[in-house]
């Protein structure tokens, strides 16, 4: 019998492409996974008329533990993104995404060694809209003290467990005084009881400045929702891109591992999506279960091959298909 139930969303686009080389791989390291597979996001609305089935929900909530691929949402119209409604309904309230330099990876910085904190379930990403009139729409910023305080604890327990040396809480309380006001007095507040670790502080427009300039003068950053999204897609192309960043939603009873991308409709279908990100995330979810052997296995693997340089897929520069690469990672792991 399996060692683990885990339940799998393949989701939209390059999703079933990639969660199937990530199978791949988990399976060649030997980790026993009976995985239990949902649809969700546009697939499962086609398919049931509900972009987040009740059957999925209930399998994430009794294995506590999901491995996710992007799940597409319509730009400016249809239904509440599915992303947002798991993350909130399952109060996932951490995102965790660690930005890499893979060596070899074709990026525009070496040694980038990142760590976004984002809180997952409030301010204007969790899309509380209205039309208050003809022609006047508003988006409500809510953030909360609990959250605040929340996320400020999960990215210090984090640097304290992991030996960083830095946590910068980003912001705009020059602005938006009462909501990020809030925010930085949280983060200000748990710093005091992590006198190890430097606390500072940077007004969001300045942090993308300063990442795209001089990226090495960050550690971890921590930030509310909409900032971490933007953000962590800046850091993602300081390394490579969205093909090789990784991430949690961590909540207190449940955790899912998603890449940072999306669905990647543009290239959906053509067999050259890069694994990368949800492979990290994979191998995220085989340490937090205590695998570490296998996802230790797994990432000399990835190393391995990005050092090489000889088996890349088209976004970082090569010219192999995600099979390809696929088959190279498994080269490796089963040596
Ligand atoms: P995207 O992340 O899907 O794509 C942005 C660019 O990066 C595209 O050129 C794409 O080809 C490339 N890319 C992304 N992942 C890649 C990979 N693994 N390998 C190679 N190239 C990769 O962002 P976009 O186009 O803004 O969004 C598409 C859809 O995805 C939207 O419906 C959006 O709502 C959804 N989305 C879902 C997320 C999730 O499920 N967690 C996260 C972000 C977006």
């Amino acid at each position: 019998m399996p060692k683990y139930t885990i339940t799998l969303i393949p989701g939209d686009g390059i999703g079933p492409e990639i969660t199937n080389s990530v199978q791949r791989i988990i399976d060649a390291a030997k980790v026993e996974i009976c995985w239990e597979s949902y649809k969700a996001g546009k697939s499962a609305l086609e398919v049931y008329g509900d972009p987040l089935p009740k059957a999925l929900l209930h399998s994430i909530e009794t294995h506590k533990i999901a491995l996710k691929g992007p799940l597409t949402t319509e730009v400016g119209k249809g239904f509440q993104s599915a992303n947002v409604q798991l993350r909130k309904s399952l109060r996932l309230y951490a995102n965790l995404r660690p930005v890499k330099t893979l060596t070899g990876a074709y990026s525009r910085y070496t040694g980038i060694d990142l760590v976004i904190v984002r809180e997952n379930t409030e301010s204007l990403y969790a899309g509380i809209e209205n039309e208050i009139a003809p022609g006047v729409m508003q988006a409500s910023k809510i953030i909360t003290r609990e959250a605040s305080l929340n996320i400020a604890k999960f990215a210090f327990d984090y640097a304290q467990k992991h030996h960083r040396k830095k946590v910068t809480a980003v912001h705009k309380a020059n602005i938006m005084k009462l909501a990020d006001g809030l925010f930085l007095d949280c983060c200000r507040e748990v710093s005091k009881s992590y006198p190890d670790i430097i606390y500072d502080e940077i007004i969001v427009d300045n942090c993308s400045m300063q990442l795209v300039m001089n990226p090495k003068r960050f550690d971890m950053l921590v930030m509310e929702n909409l900032y971490g999204d933007i953000i962590s897609d800046l850091c993602a192309g300081l390394v490579g891109g969205l093909g090789v960043v990784p991430g949690a939603n961590i909540g207190e009873h449940v955790s899912i591992f998603e890449a940072v991308h999306g669905s990647a409709p543009d290239i959906a279908g053509q067999g050259i999506a890069n694994p990368t990100a949800l492979l990290l995330s994979a191998i995220m979810m085989l340490q937090y279960l205590g695998e570490e052997t296998a996802a230790q296995l797994i990432l000399n693997a990835v190393y391995r091959v990005y050092g090489e340089a000889k088996i890349l897929t088209k976004d970082l520069g090569g010219n192999n298909t995600t099979e390809e690469f696929t088959n190279e990672i498994i080269k490796y792991v089963v040596k």
